[in-house]
């Protein structure tokens, strides 16, 4: 009897120490938003065309609700009032993103519009005017229509263009931006854009196109990288990182054949562009160019649809970046694909892995998003052991509903993923810096529209002035960055408490 009592006290205790953790001094938080989701004015004082532009004006029955975001939560008009807002959350930094159209009207850099440097001048300064330092994404997956019509990402050529653009963001802004980000999500732009039809450009390029726009990408950030660290680094001391996406992917079984397609998929949706930049050998991972040469050959191409890298290029790829940014959202449980699934080629009948996520599972309003915050320590331990633990800043992680202000299925989802990023820190020794929270404010969710909302401020679209509203999370989020813990038991005033 004795012994249980002791065992019960012993555990007991671990467990509230465990509650206990506290985010160390120095981690840094902040939001994020993207420039085409946010920011409107999509044709305003020589912004030039960019593909969401031409998708949501032209193909508009392929967004949820037809809307688009030409005016979305009018960002461009209200930029240095949302500073204040900011200011009020008490974050870090902020995360947002350039438009390369604002900037470059026709993608190259023989013409700058002035209004766009104009544009991210102020907001920049009343950032640091105001204490927020500005966390740049350089691209968030609004290329230039131009680029386009040359045929978007899975043109060569399009990585010098991307080494232009980002030498005029330098140029013209790393005198105060110091935290670079070059690529948001690659696989999911080049997924949805050349693989399922699912983003801009909305192309189907099956097992193809996706690897063509994958490599382009992957070039473009190391050339952009390499500029930086030869042109730049020394005079204006910042840093360059990517953003790469991944769930985690837990085996549906203890079977070695689930395990391994478990790790299969990570390996070629995560690994595809986190191997060839933060493993010590560098290129894909071994696995990817093994299926995907095999698979092709089967299928009859006469050489592998996965493009090479010259040993100069893995060489320049290879350790270019000064941190890991890291968004996750979520979990999926992987086995083996049975024998007939899919049409070949695809990304997935090359990964041979069939990955879907428990009925049980908590859903968002987003058909992909369960809430699952295990699998976000489990990921965090991953890239630790796969990656040598890399300095890594959770670039955007979040939740969507219908846009509830009294929103505590938001506020479990942050308190509970934030939770396991704690443990992950504390207990497993994972080296993570920062961590954003997706989104500031509601915003235009892709292909989604508005009907999904993600942000910690309600933004009424339906009202000319985009008037927004902090949400329940919003001052949950707030209390977080203040006592720089997770506390189950804080509850605004304004707000009856949430039941967990
Ligand atoms: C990741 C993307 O970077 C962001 O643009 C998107 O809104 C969120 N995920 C939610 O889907």
């Amino acid at each position: 009897m004795r012994l249980i009592l002791y065992i019960t006290t012993l555990l007991c205790a671990c467990s509230c120490y465990a509650q206990e953790y506290a985010f160390p001094p120095n981690f840094q938080f902040g939001v994020a938003t993207a420039a085409y989701q946010v920011e409107g004015g999509w044709n305003s004082s020589g912004k030039g065309e960019n593909i969401w532009d031409r998708l949501t004006h032209t193909r508009s029955e392929l967004i949820t609700d037809g809307s688009n975001g030409d005016i979305a939560c009018d960002t461009y008009n209200k930029a240095i009032e949302d500073v204040q807002l900011l200011k009020s959350l008490g974050v870090d930094f902020y995360r947002f993103s350039f438009s390369w159209s604002r900037i470059l009207p026709t993608g190259t850099a023989n013409k700058i519009n002035p209004d766009g440097i104009r544009y991210y001048n102020e907001m920049i300064d009343e950032l640091l005017a105001n204490g927020i330092k500005p966390f740049a994404t350089m691209y968030h997956w609004d290329l230039p229509q131009p680029l386009q019509e040359l045929g978007g990402w899975p043109n060569s050529v399009i990585a010098d263009l991307f080494a232009d653009y980002a030498n005029v963001l330098y140029e013209n802004f790393g005198d105060r931006i110091k935290d670079w980000i070059t690529f948001n999500e690659v696989g999911v732009f080049c997924g949805g854009g050349y693989e399922s039809a699912s983003m801009a450009p909305a192309y189907n390029g099956a097992g193809f196109g996706v690897y063509l726009c994958g490599h382009t990408v992957l070039r473009a950030h190391g050339k952009a990288y390499r500029l930086y660290e030869s042109k730049y680094k020394a005079s204006q001391g910042g840093r360059v990182g990517i953003t790469i996406d991944s769930g985690w992917y837990e085996p549906a079984s203890e079977s070695p054949v689930d395990i391994e397609a478990a790790e299969t998929a990570i390996q070629m949706g995560f690994g595809w562009f986190a191997h060839p930049i933060f493993s010590t050998d560098g290129d894909y991972p071994p696995v990817m160019k093994q299926r995907i040469a095999q698979k092709s050959a089967e299928e009859g191409f006469s050489r592998s649809r996965l493009p090479e890298f010259t040993s100069e290029e893995i060489a320049e790829i290879r350790g270019s970046s000064d941190f890991f940014g890291l968004n996750h959202y979520t979990t999926n449980r992987c086995t083996i694909i049975p024998d007939g699934w899919g049409t070949p080629p695809s990304q997935w009948t090359d990964a041979g892995a069939l990955c879907s996520q428990d009925a049980d599972w908590e859903p968002s309003a987003s058909s992909w998003l369960k809430v699952v915050p295990w699998g976000f320590r489990k990921l965090l331990v991953w890239i630790k052991n796969e990656y040598n633990n890399p300095e890594v800043v959770v670039t955007e992680n979040g939740f969507s509903d219908r846009g509830e202000l009294r929103d505590c299925r938001r506020i479990n989802y942050y308190n509970s993923y934030l939770e396991q990023l704690l443990k992950a820190i504390h207990e497993d020794g994972c080296n993570v810096s920062g961590y954003t929270a997706w989104s500031f404010m509601d915003n235009f969710e892709w292909m989604r529209g508005f009907t999904e909302r993600f942000g910690l401020y309600y933004v009424d679209f339906n009202d000319p002035n985009r008037p927004r509203t902090p949400k329940m999370s919003y001052y949950v989020y707030k209390n977080i960055l203040a006592t720089k813990r997770v506390d189950w038991k804080y509850s605004p005033d304004s707000f009856d408490e949430c039941e967990f």
